[in-house]
């Protein structure tokens, strides 16, 4: 099983499959099948995936843990840069197709509408991630630097919760599922965290990967 992980292949995989949802979008619209409100339907879909996608890729160092397969790190950047990447069509379907690069729109809507704000700020979290997601931003920042930096995810991620939870107009419950999700997975974080702590082996540690 470890050695699946480490084949380029698998990697090639997962990236094909993180595409499918992008490609399902490309033949909807290539289909003119986009239901009767199309900027609807594409920000619904973008949305969903990028949420989804934050989601997995907190969800790996929990997983690499309680399945003995630390190998699952590799897949980490990749998830996190497709987070990015659907959160970026999102945006850009907000800018190009809602407001029609409408500079004044955009601003009231970003300072008038809560869930459009905190959206925003959780995306806007995600640049820095994106950028530093190399090795060679690794190197530069140092270990210790570059781990704290990427915390934010969780703070990405709780906005993307919230800014889902604010634009709900009735049924709770999606966001709200995300919201446990997302509570569980920093729980883990949590507890992993202090256990480290109070063991004298662990604590110091080199780390053996990203
Ligand atoms: C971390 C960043 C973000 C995440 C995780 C996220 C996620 C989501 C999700 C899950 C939905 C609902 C999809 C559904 O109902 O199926 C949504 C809707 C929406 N998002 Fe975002 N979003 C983010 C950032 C943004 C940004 C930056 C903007 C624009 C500035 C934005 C604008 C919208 C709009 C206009 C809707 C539709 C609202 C409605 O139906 O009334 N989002 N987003």
């Amino acid at each position: 099983m470890k050695k699946i992980w480490l084949r380029v292949w698998t990697k090639i995989l997962l990236f094909a499959l993180c595409l499918i949802p992008f490609a399902y979008l490309l033949w909807r619209i290539y289909k003119n099948d986009l239901t009767a409100n199309p900027i609807e339907f594409i920000t619904h879909q973008t949305g969903d995936w990028t949420i989804r996608f934050l989601m997995i890729t907190l969800a790996i160092t929990p997983l690499r843990g309680l399945l003995h397969q630390p190998q699952l790190i590799r897949f980490r950047r990749m998830l996190g840069l497709f987070a990015f990447w659907y959160g970026s069509c999102h945006l850009a379907t907000w800018i190009w197709l809602d407001k029609g690069f409408d500079t004044q729109a955009m601003w009231d809507d970003v300072i008038k509408r809560r869930f459009i704000t905190v959206g925003m700020a959780g995306l806007l979290l995600m640049i820095p991630l994106a950028v530093t997601s190399t090795p060679g931003w690794v190197r530069r920042l140092g270990y210790r630097r570059w781990q704290l930096l990427h915390r934010l995810i969780y703070f990405s991620a709780l906005a993307g919760v919230i800014h889902y939870y604010w634009l709900v107009k009735s049924d709770i419950r999606p966001p709200m599922r995300y919201a446990v999700i997302l509570a569980v997975l920093i729980l883990y974080r949590a507890v992993t965290f202090i256990r480290k702590k109070s063991s004298p082996r662990v604590r110091n540690a080199v780390p053996a990967n990203i």
